[in-house]
């Protein structure tokens, strides 16, 4: 028998710590949990995803009658970004989310696991690491690259 213990490496930051760049990107996040679309979880979700040629994207969580029809806002996020930019790397992906009350979580918002399979995809696509922000209040966490967020994760090498 052996152990595996695989580690993860997040920075935890004040929202006044981050670079200008930063700061500007999860105020896009922030923005854009505003024109979600959750009439019925009522879990406002937004992200923004910094391009490598700068350029910001953003998208929300799209809810449906039909619940499994909806898509979350980091899918919605970076299919936008990879379909009107297939040839820009993700570099920087924000996440933030508001409760039913409408305030902020406290905790960094987790992405589910369906988006992090996504944006391994992304990563992997562009050969270049995603760095993820996750918003709270209490904190941004950073993690400098989808691995982080999903350690032993299946990819097409998996299939090899
Ligand atoms: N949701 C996201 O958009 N991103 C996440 O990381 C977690 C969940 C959405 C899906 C659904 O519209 C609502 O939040 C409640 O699950």
């Amino acid at each position: 028998m052996k152990d595996l213990n695989i580690q993860i490496a997040i920075k935890i930051y004040d929202y006044e710590e981050l670079s200008a760049a930063d700061r500007e990107l999860m105020d896009a996040a922030r923005q854009a949990t505003f024109r979600s679309y959750a009439p019925y979880s009522h879990f406002s979700v937004g992200a923004a995803a910094r391009l490598a040629n700068n350029t910001i994207v953003t998208g929300t969580n799209q809810e449906n009658a039909a619940y499994p029809s909806g898509l979350c806002a980091e899918r919605t996020t970076l299919f936008y970004a990879n379909s009107q930019y297939p040839d820009q790397a993700v570099e920087t992906l924000a996440i933030a989310a508001r409760n039913e009350r409408g305030e902020f979580l406290e905790e960094p918002i987790p992405p589910c696991g369906a988006c992090r399979q996504v944006m391994l995809e992304t990563e992997k696509r562009f050969k270049r690491p995603m760095r993820i922000l996750l918003f709270g209040e209490k904190g941004i966490y950073e993690l400098k690259n989808v691995s982080a967020l999903l350690p032993l994760s299946f990819d097409a090498s998996s299939m090899l």
